[in-house]
């Protein structure tokens, strides 16, 4: 077997021989024999979190399309995939997509934007996805919906979608030289940020006006809020301490709470990341990218710069620090937790392990099951210690046909409360209804981690799921990723 070249989860003959995978990788991964359909089923059970009682243990992640207008407002395409999110029958829409509180927060210059301009075509959002859970279910019992606010910092593209404009908090010795940051950069001021957290209240009245259930305060995946987590060499009101790290978390709880009577939070945060990784440049040849590899960390240890990461080996994690802002959540009276790992940009195998690298990553470092397996076990981790907070997974897309029979037995065994989907809503969005309903598991429509609805947006190109979702198949999309595809092949 090549270095990076694992087994497809396909090659497993059914979920014995996906069992003795799993065994051959130490990984003691929970997964039912047979997934049970009916009110029995645990996938089926309701819950209750901060008033909101939510019907079932599916959640649909926050999934971006890079296709909103230049003003910020939804396309067809937007309110397509939210009409796919209600259509799911999953009863909790964990965010829908991430939205800027403001133009220079974008991630790309078509992300959604929470203005004056917007606010009521996004609250149209929130009425297609109940519409279409009707039209699917039945009914809109307790369907809970939350909006992802977000301020993309380090990742900011609101502009010009080949040029990044960062507002970055500290200098981070790997990551300004991995993506480019002149020494001169500025880092925002503690003023921007009281600025910032102004525009956050606002954006959350937005939301509430529009019916939002809850907001999303976004702190994953590299972006601005994540960052505050890891500020540890930023000096004043927001770095240094965890008290200062979590001042901006904190800052925007009280501040949204008292504009927005009612309103209830989650977070949605990167429990541990690692040092960033890039394809190993002696194994890459033109065209095919080389099995990921971590950046050196020559210059930067002890690893101060990560957060939820092992300050002595930064290809490891360390809870500690979570634990401790679950602590902070808790006194906050946030208990709705959506757990992500590390960041889409530069260590993309932890947070949405896959078998096919997007075009900016790497060839999978490790089996990408046990991707999934540490995102089992940091849930698993969390919950033990804060039976109290309502948890959500990330990272089971990678899981395939397996994904119901494990779904069922975390679910079952209490290592979560909900199971996220990503990359799997975009492909197959009616896999919550097929399970809950006992229908049969519609293979054609697995997701395969192809990671091309990745690449086309980091090359300008709207996201969707290209090889299987015939509406993007058919696009003229379509054409220009393969044409992209086909020249970094040659290159
Ligand atoms: C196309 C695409 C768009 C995404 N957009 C968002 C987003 O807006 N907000 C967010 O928190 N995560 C976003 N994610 C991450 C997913 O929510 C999810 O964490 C990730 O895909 C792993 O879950 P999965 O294995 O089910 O795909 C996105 C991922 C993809 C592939
Ligand atoms: S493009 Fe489709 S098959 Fe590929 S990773 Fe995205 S959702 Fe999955």
């Amino acid at each position: 077997m090549k270095y990076g070249d694992f087994p497809k989860i396909t090659s497993f003959s059914g979920v014995a021989g996906f069992r003795a995978h799993l065994a051959e990788l130490g990984a003691d991964m929970p997964c039912d024999d047979i997934v049970a359909h009916g009110p029995d089923q645990p996938l089926a059970a309701p819950l209750t979190v901060d008033d909101m009682t939510i019907g079932n243990r599916f959640a649909i992640h926050p999934m971006e399309g890079w296709d909103g207008t230049r003003e910020g407002a939804p396309t067809e395409n937007t309110i397509r995939r939210w009409r796919r999110f209600g259509e799911s029958g999953a009863k909790l829409i964990y965010g829908g997509e991430a939205v800027a509180v403001r133009h220079d927060g974008r991630a790309n210059p078509l992300q959604l934007v929470m203005s004056e301009a917007t606010q009521s075509a996004i609250a149209g959002l929130r009425e297609t996805v109940i519409a279409a859970h009707k039209e699917a279910t039945g009914n809109d019992d307790n369907l809970v919906i939350g909006l992802q606010l977000t301020h993309s910092g380090r990742f900011c593209k609101p502009n010009d979608n080949r040029k990044f404009e960062q507002k970055i908090l500290y200098r981070h010795p790997v990551l300004d030289r991995k993506f480019g940051i002149p020494e001169d950069y500025p880092v925002l001021s503690d003023d921007d940020i009281w600025r910032l957290i102004d525009d956050y209240i606002t954006a959350a009245k937005r939301a509430q006006a529009c019916g939002f259930d809850f907001v999303d305060l976004k702190h994953c995946h590299g972006y601005l809020g994540h960052e505050f987590l890891s500020a540890r060499t930023r000096p004043g009101a927001f770095g240094g301490s965890l008290e200062n790290r979590t001042r901006f978390l904190r800052e925007l709880a009280a501040g949204i709470r008292a504009a927005c009577p009612g309103l209830k939070f989650g977070v949605r945060l990167s429990a541990i990341d690692l040092i960033a990784y890039r394809p190993d440049p002696a194994a890459s040849v033109p065209g095919i990218l080389g099995p990921g590899v971590p950046e050196s960390a020559a210059g930067a240890l002890p690893y101060v710069y990560g957060f939820g990461t092992d300050a002595g080996d930064p290809t490891a994690y360390d809870l500690n620090e979570t634990f401790e802002v679950f602590e902070v959540l808790r006194a906050l009276d946030i208990h709705l937790v959506n757990v992500t790992l590390g960041s889409p940009y530069y260590n993309p195998h932890l947070t949405r392990p896959a078998s096919y690298p997007p075009s900016d990553g790497y060839q999978p470092p490790e089996d990408p099951l046990l991707g999934v397996m540490r995102h089992l076990e940091v849930v698993r981790a969390l919950k033990a210690r804060f039976p109290d907070f309502t948890l959500i997974g990330s990272g089971y897309t990678y899981l395939q046909e397996f994904l119901p029979n494990v779904a069922q037995a975390v679910v079952r065994q209490g290592w979560t409360d909900f199971v996220g989907l990503g990359r799997m809503v975009l492909s197959y969005p009616d896999l919550p209804l097929d399970v809950l309903h006992g229908r049969p598991f519609q293979k054609k429509k697995v997701c395969r981690t192809f990671s091309d609805c990745t690449s086309a947006p980091r090359n300008g190109i709207v996201s969707g799921c290209y090889p299987l979702d015939a509406f993007y198949k058919k696009s003229e999309e379509f054409k220009q990723l393969a044409a992209v595809k086909k020249a970094a092949k040659t290159a």
